[in-house]
């Protein structure tokens, strides 16, 4: 069953699980990003294989993973990798026309609900440097900024960026492990 979300301007938009069959649609969702936006949201590599395993993890919730889906098309996709791990790790990405639109908030509190629902202690998260607006959204959650870290993006190259914690329980501590993609 879709969990609702709503714009600021009232459209309700429905938040899936990820499963199978929405990889053309993830593929599509990726395709469709302004280069922009793609070069602060590109978690994983888009290629069968990789969406078939990425949709293979969010069914065994290895993964919790989401996408918002107007009409046929994806235009959200958002998610706790290491979801069984006490500390997951989060990403977030809207199509460029959905975003401003306030869904970000709303995404990030579908995640963090499932991450307090579920016991975990506390959430982490990257971004790169030069992305005020997500910045601005995760302090807004109660993110804090820890620091900087080498990540992996989703096309293999390093990159430096911010990390960023939310304790979900007293005096939970960051995982310490490095932020990369699930194998
Ligand atoms: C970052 C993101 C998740 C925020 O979600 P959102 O629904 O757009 O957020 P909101 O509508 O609540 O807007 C939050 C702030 O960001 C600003 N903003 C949103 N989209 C923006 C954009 N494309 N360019 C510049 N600012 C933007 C808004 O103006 C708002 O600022 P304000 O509070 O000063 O008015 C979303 O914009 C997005 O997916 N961006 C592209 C991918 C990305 O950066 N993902 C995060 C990777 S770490």
């Amino acid at each position: 069953m879709p969990q609702f979300i709503t714009t600021k301007h009232g459209e309700r938009i429905g938040a899936e699980r990820l499963k199978t069959g929405d990889g053309p649609a993830l593929q599509a969702f990726n395709a469709s990003l302004s280069d922009d936006v793609r070069a602060r949201f590109l978690p994983h590599a888009y290629d069968d294989e990789t969406v078939a395993r990425m949709i293979a993890r969010a069914e065994a919730d290895d993964d919790r993973a989401y996408v918002l889906r107007v009409n046929d098309a994806i235009v959200g996709y958002f998610f706790l990798w290491n979801f069984m791990q006490p500390v997951p790790l989060l990403g977030i990405g809207l199509a460029d026309e959905f975003q401003g639109k306030s869904l970000g908030p709303q995404m990030m509190k579908v995640l963090i609900d499932d991450a307090k629902d579920a016991g975990r202690d506390g959430i982490e998260l990257t971004t790169v440097p030069e992305n005020e607006a997500a910045f601005k959204l995760y302090r807004i959650m109660g993110f804090e900024h820890l620091g900087e870290v080498e990540n992996i993006a989703g096309d293999g190259r390093k990159v430096i960026e911010r990390l960023m914690f939310l304790p979900l329980k007293p005096g939970a501590e960051p995982s310490g492990h490095s932020p990369k993609p699930p194998e």
